[in-house]
């Protein structure tokens, strides 16, 4: 979708819509967005993987186990827009990509980051959220204030994330714990076992709001902005456009505000940002 949509009426969503499916079709057959339309090599269903410990994005409802979060609100509303059902799964964050690959799973929505590395493996969407790291100690931690205090320490945090690249390649003399299970990790901060831990901003956050209230603190800037991607094996072209179109859509009708002010309590600072950055 262009980077310059700026909706206000139903009749300009209209020529949006009638504009998506136009470019859709240049770009080698997308099947023109709302309802599914003919189809063309989409299918009816598609199995959607993610891993379940990172809330608010996507966690399991205690009671009956529901998938819930802000990225299963954002990938229902791409598949009502598309015209698919979901077949959840839930995998281990650092086995998405080898199941995208073996096509074990069709779609992974799992707060991932688009890295170049990555691109290499699978395919991405245009970003749906714009995201960054941040540092947690123990709340009565005066020592670590920023990055730099990090330089030779322990720092805790998942297996096969950006944030274990992240120290490895930018943090001199530390060593990155990662865990399969990020709870260990704040666990191990809370614990003892390691100084800091280094994560996704919004998890860092919300975990802190939450149950690391009074233990945990985040200090020093955000670091290294990170746009999250929903991934495919490659090779999908078709059902990349349309989830573009369908989240182009969502965000220039309010749907992706909601969707965002229901899990984080605020419209997203950067709606205009992420509204320039869709493409289909
Ligand atoms: N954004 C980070 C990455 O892509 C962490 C994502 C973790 N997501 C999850 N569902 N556990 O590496």
């Amino acid at each position: 979708m262009n980077s310059t949509r700026r909706i206000t009426s139903t009749a300009a969503i209209a020529a949006s819509v009638l504009l998506a499916g136009g470019l859709a079709g240049c770009s080698g057959g997308g099947d023109g967005g709302e309802g599914g339309g003919d189809g063309g090599g989409l299918k009816d269903s598609y199995t959607v993987v993610t891993d379940t410990a990172f809330v608010p994005f996507e966690f399991q409802e205690e009671e009956g186990g529901d998938y819930v979060g802000f990225d299963i609100d954002i990938v229902y509303g791409i598949a009502e827009r598309v015209g698919f059902e979901i077949e959840h799964e839930n995998t281990n964050f650092d086995g998405i990509i080898p199941g995208l690959q073996t096509g074990t799973f069709d779609i992974a929505i799992a707060g991932m980051t688009i890295t170049d590395e990555r691109k290499e493996a699978v395919d991405f969407t245009s970003p749906y959220y714009k995201s960054g790291l941040r540092i947690g100690v123990a709340e009565d931690d005066d020592s670590i204030t920023s990055i730099d205090d990090l330089e030779g320490k322990t720092i805790a945090t998942r297996l096969g994330s950006t944030s274990a690249d992240y120290i490895e390649n930018n943090i001199e003399g530390a060593t990155a714990n990662t865990y399969e299970q990020l709870d260990q990790a704040y666990l191990a901060v809370e614990g003892g076992g390691a100084d800091a831990v280094l994560y996704d901003a919004p998890n860092v956050e919300y975990y802190i709001l939450t149950a690391g209230e009074g233990k945990l603190k985040t200090v020093g800037e955000l670091i290294e902005a990170q746009d999250y991607g929903i991934a495919v094996a490659q090779g999908n072209e078709e059902l990349v456009t349309a989830m573009n179109e369908a989240l182009a859509e969502m965000i220039d009708d309010g749907t992706y505000s909601e969707i965002f002010e229901k899990w984080f309590g605020e419209e997203p600072e950067w709606l205009e940002e992420l509204a320039a950055s869709q493409e289909s």
